[in-house]
């Protein structure tokens, strides 16, 4: 069975992040996954301080929940990552999280881990896209395969829109898209791992 983990940015628990990337996870369960998902905003993580000690010794000279993050990950078929827009980009949460996952790019541990992409908006065209891609940016650069929602839709990844912390749970669009995304991650992570 293949494992995929849904992490969020949003430092709000039971925002529209959330509510996205649990319907992902869901669907990811549906199509044969185990799930498990993470709260950045819940853990302690500092931001990285480019001490370059993980370069030295492949492991960071932080010690604070970011260890068990890593783990997780490199222990993962798939990877759903989601952030809420801010000013068009990902928030600082996501932001320090794929700082701090330098560590996993020294032997490339996440190589082949296919993985999407998760942003909500409270605008309709507020930078979800954008957002997508700095996502995009960063899993190219730990060499992962990225994938979509997948057809029929087949665009970027997860987009929501909503302002309100629950505004994504009337939001068809971004729901289907979620789905999609969870599907799809989960589809290709079983072929790749046979
Ligand atoms: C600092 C800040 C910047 C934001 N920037 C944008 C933006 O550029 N575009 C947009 O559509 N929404 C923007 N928003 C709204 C959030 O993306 C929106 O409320 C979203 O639903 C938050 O997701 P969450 O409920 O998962 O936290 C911003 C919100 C904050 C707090």
């Amino acid at each position: 069975m293949v494992n995929v983990i849904g992490i969020s940015g949003s430092p709000r628990i039971s925002g529209n992040t959330t509510i996205l990337i649990k319907k992902a996870l869901e669907s990811a369960e549906n199509a044969g996954a185990n799930t498990k998902f993470i709260h950045l905003g819940k853990l302690d993580i500092s931001p990285c301080k480019a001490c370059n000690k993980c370069k030295e010794t492949g492991f960071c000279s932080i010690k604070d929940d970011m260890d068990d993050v890593l783990k997780t990950i490199s222990e993962a078929q798939g990877l759903i990552l989601g952030s809420p827009v801010y000013f068009g980009n990902v928030t600082a949460q996501m932001k320090i999280f794929m700082d701090r996952s330098r560590p996993l790019r020294i032997d490339f541990s996440l190589r082949n881990i296919v993985s999407g992409a998760v942003s909500v908006g409270a605008s309709r065209n507020g930078g979800q896209e954008t957002t997508c891609a700095a996502i995009h940016d960063y899993l190219l650069i730990q060499d992962a395969i990225i994938v979509g929602d997948g057809a029929p839709a087949a665009h970027y990844g997860a987009t929501g829109v909503g302002g309100g912390v629950n505004d994504c749970k009337n939001d068809d669009v971004g729901l289907e898209t979620a789905k999609n995304l969870g599907k799809r991650i989960t589809d290709l992570a079983i072929k790749l791992n046979k």
